[in-house]
């Protein structure tokens, strides 16, 4: 099985590098993006909140955007990882049911088995500030936003430079990033490094994948061994984040390891999980296999 990881880590290495790029000048956005409405550049508040699960909504405009990957940034196509009999390798299941709009509620489970509408749109959104990320005109939640800001400014005062290199992604978006995983690599490979259109929770807007100066802006399996990365899996939680894909549970995950993907839960329950080492779907009993 080490052996197995060691080499999907190396595939990832390589596609993981292009999706978030190497340099630390913002990737300017694709013609097809599109504004709906105003953005908002939220300020840093370093201010104390109530708990995230009782927090009022906050009054924000909606966006619109799409977060795509430049096919021509895709690096060709490297070994193929090995297959086996790992449970985590699957398909596209049948879905249980589909999220049809956003109705607040930050506990959303979108995985291999409950999915998106591709007209599914999260509100409450905002830009993420340029100058925090690997690439322009990302946009997120606005509750994870905020929550983002404290943990990357005590990221920072710790000598962290952290960035954000995807955030939410529309349903044609994954479709192309889908698209370009199936045409760089084996089916089964795909199915476990991206989520199919509609079964990816970048979708609602409280994903983030995280990159750091010290990773050279790409995503690595091996963020977990640098001091960066073991900061964020210790302190995700003390803002609300948790680390979605862990190791060991790609059984129940479906995806293989990302120590880069962080999804907002509110405080209270990121807490929670992480103290367990448990999964999303192991916290709300909808572990379906
Ligand atoms: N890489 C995660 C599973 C996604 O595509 O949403
Ligand atoms: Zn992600």
């Amino acid at each position: 099985m080490k052996k197995f990881f060691a080499i999907l880590l190396s595939i990832a290495m390589i596609f993981a590098f292009s999706a978030c790029g190497v340099s630390d000048e913002p990737e300017e956005p694709g013609d097809d993006q599109e504004v709906t409405e105003d953005d908002e550049l939220i300020e840093i508040d370093t201010d104390d909140e109530e708990d995230d699960q009782t927090e009022a909504e906050d009054e924000t405009e909606e966006v619109v955007k799409e977060n795509l990957l430049d096919p021509s940034e895709v690096e060709p196509r490297g070994d193929e990882p090995p297959t086996g009999d790992d449970k985590s390798i699957r398909g596209v299941p049948d879905l249980i049911d589909v999220l049809e709009y956003d109705d607040g509620d930050m506990l959303v489970l979108i995985n291999k088995y409950h999915g998106s509408l591709p007209d599914y749109k999260p509100k409450d959104m905002v830009e993420v500030d340029p100058a925090l990320a690997t690439w322009s005109d990302l946009t997120m939640k606005k509750k994870a936003y905020k929550a983002y800001l404290k943990m990357y400014e005590a990221a920072k005062e710790e000598g962290f430079d952290l960035k954000i290199c995807s955030a939410y992604r529309s349903y044609d978006g994954q479709q192309e990033l889908f698209n370009n995983a199936l045409a760089n690599y084996s089916e089964e490979y795909a199915h476990m490094y991206s989520a199919y259109p509609g079964r990816s929770e970048h979708h609602t807007g409280l994903a983030i994948d995280i990159t750091s100066a010290s990773m050279d802006w790409s995503l690595r399996q091996d963020f977990a061994d640098y001091p960066d990365g073991k900061w964020l899996y210790e302190h995700c939680q003390d803002y609300g984040f948790i680390l979605r894909y862990l190791e060991g549970k790609e059984d129940i995950t479906g995806y293989m390891y990302e120590p880069w993907h962080f999804r907002y839960v509110g405080k209270k329950i990121a807490k929670e999980i992480m103290k367990k080492g448990i999964t999303l779907e192991e916290y709300l009993g909808k572990v379906d296999e």
